[in-house]
C-alpha cells in the first residue's frame, strides 16, 4: 500500500489526508450490476450519497468520480501532465480509435502528432471551411424539400449524421463520402452501444467472439473501409486541384520538424479516422439535441428567429456573421451543457496525488463526466431548465470556467473545438432561417442513453416546417 501524503504547512506536518469516500453496499446504490444496469443512476446516487468525489470499483477497476470544477482544473490543467489516458474508457475504445489522436497514451507520439494537426484547427483555418458547412446545409435543405412535404416527420439526427460526415470529409480530407456516409453512421453506432456496454461491464474480453463482439468487428472493418476508400483514391489519383493543403494532404507529406520523420500509412489512417469519428456524433448529437430543444421550447425559438432575421434577412449566413450570431450561438452552448455528447472522459493518476485534502492514489482512473458536472447545483441554476441566457457573457463570467468543459481542457483539449462551434452556429442558422423543425402531436420525451457518447435514445425525429 502507498504511503498516506500529508500536506507540508508552514514547516509543521498537517494533518493526514483523507481517504476518498467508497461506494460500499451500504450505501443502498449497489456496485458494479448497478453501474452495469444504468451508469448514470448509479453515478447519481454516488454524488448524492457522497458529494463531489467517490471512488467504487466496478469489477475491481479502481475508479474515482470528480465532480467539482477544481478537481477538474486540477486534473486537466494544473497537474495535466500527472493525469495520463491510460485509463480504463480509453483502452475501451482503443480497438476503434488506435493510435489516433483522441485515446493515444503515447505521450511522445502524440505531441508529435498534435503539432502536425493543428494549424489546421486554427479559428483562422476553420475560417476557409464555413463555406462547406453552410453549402452543405442548403444541399440538405434542397433534399429535404425534394424528398419531404410540409410536415412529415424526419429522422433529424440520422440526416445531420449524414451532413456532419459530409462537412468533415470535404473540409478536411476533400472527400465527396456521398452515400457511404449512411454505411459508417451505422457502423459507428454498432460500435457505440457495443462499446458502451463494455465500459459499464468489461466482461467476456473483446477477443472472445460473442455475437456482439463480432458485430463490433465487422463496425470497425466497415469503417476501416471507409477510411481507406478516400486515402487510397488520394494516393492513386494524385492531389485534387487546389486541394494540395488539405489536412490529407499535409497527413500524407508532413515532416516533423523536430525528428524530420513523416507519418506512415497506417499512423494516417488511425488520425484520418479519429477525426471522422471526433467529429461526426458530437456533432450530430448536439444538433439532433438543439433542434429538439427548440421544438419543446418555442419563445426560444422565437428569440432565435428574431436574430436570424435580423442579422441575415434571410441570405444564408458566412464566416463574417458569426460574431453576430450571438444568441445563436448562445442556444449551441446551452444545448452542449445540458446534454454534452462527449460526456464522460477519463484520466489515470500516473503518481499519488492531493485533491481536495483527499488523498488520490496512484493508478486511479479519474472520471469526468460533464453531465453531471454541468448539472451541479452550486453552478447551474434549476439545471434541467433549456435557458440560453446562461451564456450571456454576465452570467458566464460568474461561473468558473472549469464547471463547463463541452471539449475537455487543458492539453488534450478537443482539436476540433472551433470547427465544431463554427459547424453549429452555421448549420443551426442556415436551418432555422428558413424552416422549423416542430414535435409531431403526442410525440414521447427522447431520453439520454449513456454510450461511449451521449446519444437521443431512439434518434430525434421532428416535423419539417417552412417558416
Ligand atoms: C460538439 C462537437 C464536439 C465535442 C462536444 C467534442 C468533445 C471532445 C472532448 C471532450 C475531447 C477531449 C476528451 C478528453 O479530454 O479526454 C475531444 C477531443 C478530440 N476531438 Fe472533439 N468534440 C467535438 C467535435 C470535434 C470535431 C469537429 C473534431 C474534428 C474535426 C474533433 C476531434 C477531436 C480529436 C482529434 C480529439 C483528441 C484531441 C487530443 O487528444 O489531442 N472533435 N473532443
Amino acid at each position: 500500500m502507498s504511503e498516506t501524503l500529508s500536506r507540508p504547512q508552514g514547516g509543521r506536518t498537517a494533518a493526514p489526508l483523507k481517504e476518498i469516500p467508497l461506494v460500499r453496499p451500504r450505501d443502498g446504490i449497489g456496485g458494479t450490476l448497478a453501474f452495469k444496469r444504468d451508469q448514470l443512476a448509479f453515478l447519481a446516487g454516488g454524488l448524492a450519497r457522497h458529494g463531489d468525489i467517490f471512488r467504487f470499483r466496478p469489477l475491481g477497476l479502481p475508479m474515482v468520480m470528480v465532480n467539482h470544477p477544481d478537481y477538474i482544473r486540477q486534473i486537466l490543467v494544473d497537474k495535466g501532465e500527472q493525469y495520463d489516458k491510460n485509463a480504463a474508457i480509453f483502452k475501451v475504445v482503443r480497438p476503434v480509435l488506435r493510435n489516433g489522436l483522441i485515446a493515444n497514451p503515447d505521450m511522445a507520439l502524440w505531441r508529435r502528432q498534435r503539432r502536425m494537426m493543428a494549424p489546421h484547427f486554427t479559428p483562422r483555418a476553420v475560417g476557409s471551411f464555413t463555406r462547406n458547412m453552410t453549402d452543405e446545409s442548403v444541399l440538405m435543405l434542397q433534399r429535404w424539400e425534394r424528398d419531404y412535404p410540409e410536415g412529415a416527420t424526419i429522422d433529424v439526427t440520422d440526416e445531420i449524421g449524414q451532413l456532419a460526415l459530409r462537412i468533415v470529409n470535404r473540409s478536411l480530407f476533400s472527400a465527396e463520402v456521398g452515400e457511404v456516409a449512411q454505411a459508417f453512421e451505422r457502423a459507428f453506432g454498432v460500435a457505440n452501444s457495443v462499446l458502451g456496454a463494455f465500459f459499464r461491464f468489461p466482461f467476456p474480453p473483446l477477443s472472445v467472439p460473442t455475437p456482439s463482439h463480432r458485430r463490433l468487428r465487422r463496425a470497425i472493418d466497415d469503417m476501416d473501409s471507409f477510411v481507406s476508400g478516400f486515402i487510397r483514391e488520394r494516393l492513386s489519383g494524385g492531389t485534387p486541384p487546389g486541394q494540395d493543403v488539405d489536412l490529407l494532404s499535409l497527413l500524407l507529406h508532413s515532416v516533423d520538424e523536430e525528428d524530420g520523420k513523416g507519418m506512415d500509412l497506417e499512423q494516417l489512417h488511425h488520425e484520418v479516422l479519429n477525426i471522422c469519428i471526433g467529429a461526426y456524433e458530437t456533432t450530430t448529437n448536439t444538433l439532433s439535441w438543439t433542434f429538439y430543444l427548440l421544438a419543446r421550447h418555442p419563445e426560444i425559438e422565437e428569440r432565435l428567429h428574431a436574430e436570424l432575421d435580423q442579422v441575415l434577412g434571410g441570405r444564408v449566413p458566412t464566416f463574417e456573421d458569426l460574431p453576430k450570431l450571438a444568441y445563436t450561438r448562445m442556444v449551441v452552448e446551452e444545448a452542449l451543457r445540458i446534454y454534452s455528447p462527449a460526456y464522460q472522459f477519463m484520466r489515470r493518476a500516473v503518481v499519488e496525488d492531493e485533491i481536495g485534502g483527499y488523498r488520490m492514489p496512484a493508478g486511479s482512473n479519474v472520471l469526468v463526466n460533464s453531465y453531471f458536472l454541468h448539472r451541479h447545483p452550486e453552478f447551474w441554476h434549476e439545471p434541467e431548465r433549456f435557458d440560453p441566457e446562461r451564456f450571456s457573457p454576465e452570467e458566464a463570467a460568474k461561473r468558473p470556467k472549469h464547471a463547463y468543459v463541452p471539449f475537455g481542457s487543458g492539453h488534450r483539449v478537443c482539436i476540433g473545438k472551433h470547427f465544431a462551434m463554427s459547424e453549429l452556429v452555421l448549420v443551426l442558422a442556415t436551418v432555422a432561417r428558413s424552416h422549423r423543425l416542430v414535435m409531431p402531436a403526442g410525440a414521447p420525451e427522447v431520453l439520454p442513453e449513456a454510450l461511449i457518447t451521449l446519444h437521443p435514445k431512439g434518434g430525434v425525429h421532428l416535423q419539417l416546417e417552412h417558416r
